[in-house]
């Protein structure tokens, strides 16, 4: 194999410009490495890439306005249609923890882009040694623009708010329970605060993790990584091949199951 990948990623989260907080907590390795099995799971992911790009524009063509769209957890702009989003809005705004090669690769060319640098779940700083309870502010944080924005995209991040807290409340001997009350916590915030926004809204999130062995005869294990939260949408749903043998385990194949499209908001009206 050779150190080639993994020096690359060294590299690629030295180099990447973020907030102490999410340097300390880890979050800039993860989006590295998130790129780097991009790359390295191109065509197994190619139908996930496509399959969200599209609900993202089927969405973003409804809007009545053109001038403002807000792409909250940007990453590496692999699930945004970004050519169509730049062609269509006056301003498109990415907003993610990390700003990353892509973020800012896109503000350099394209005039109307502009990124933002921000914890949307408000509970990162709170994540300290000796923590034994955390409650997430509700509804979430999200930058002013996305309160005016003709759309909001929330792109994969609702299950991913929760992955660098629960880690570190793992490491921090904190129970189970109450990990999962923070993750829940924290995906209810986030949809609370999507509910608050007045345009349309585009939910992309993955819910369910299936884990299937590829020897002998067990079945698929399994996980709500949604907590039980369940957001309406009206849109499409459709199978990420995450994991293709090999990747996490010579002899298990993963998979994430996937909706995205508008985001209904609870709150009884659709938010239009
Ligand atoms: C699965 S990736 C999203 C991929 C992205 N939509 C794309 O097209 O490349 C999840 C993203 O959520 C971001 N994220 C995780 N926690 C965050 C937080 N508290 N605030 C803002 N962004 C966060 C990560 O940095 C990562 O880029």
């Amino acid at each position: 194999m050779g150190g080639g990948p993994m020096l690359r990623e060294l590299f690629e989260t030295l180099l990447t410009p973020a907030s102490r907080e999410a340097q300390r907590l880890g979050l800039v390795h993860e989006q590295v490495a998130f790129a780097a099995r991009a790359r390295r799971l191109a065509a197994a992911w190619a139908p996930h890439r496509e399959a969200a790009r599209a609900a993202v524009w089927r969405v973003a063509e409804t809007t009545p306005g053109q001038e403002l769209a807000v792409v909250l957890g940007a990453g590496i702009l692999l699930e945004i249609p970004l050519e169509a989003l730049v062609a269509r809005y006056r301003r498109v705004v990415l907003v993610d923890v990390v700003l990353s090669r892509a973020v800012r690769a896109a503000q350099r060319h394209h005039p109307g882009v502009e990124a933002v640098a921000m914890d949307l779940s408000g509970l990162l700083p709170a994540l300290q040694p000796g923590v034994d309870r955390l409650v997430p502010p509700s509804p979430a944080p999200l930058p002013p623009e996305a309160g005016e924005a003709d759309l909001v995209v929330s792109a994969n991040l609702l299950s991913q708010l929760a992955i660098v807290p629960r880690r570190f409340l793992d490491q921090h001997g904190v129970a189970w329970e109450a990990q999962d009350a923070v993750a829940r916590a924290l995906i209810d915030a986030h949809l609370a605060a999507l509910a608050c926004c007045s345009g349309t809204v585009c939910l992309i999130t993955d819910f369910e993790r299936e884990e299937r062995p590829t020897t002998g005869e067990e079945g698929a294990t399994r996980y709500d990584i949604l907590y039980g939260a369940r957001p309406r949408i009206e849109g499409s749903r459709w199978l990420w091949d995450l994991a293709p043998p090999g990747e996490e385990d010579r002899t298990l194949q993963v998979r994430h199951r996937v909706m995205g499209g508008l985001f209904i908001n609870p709150q009884g009206e659709e938010s239009v």
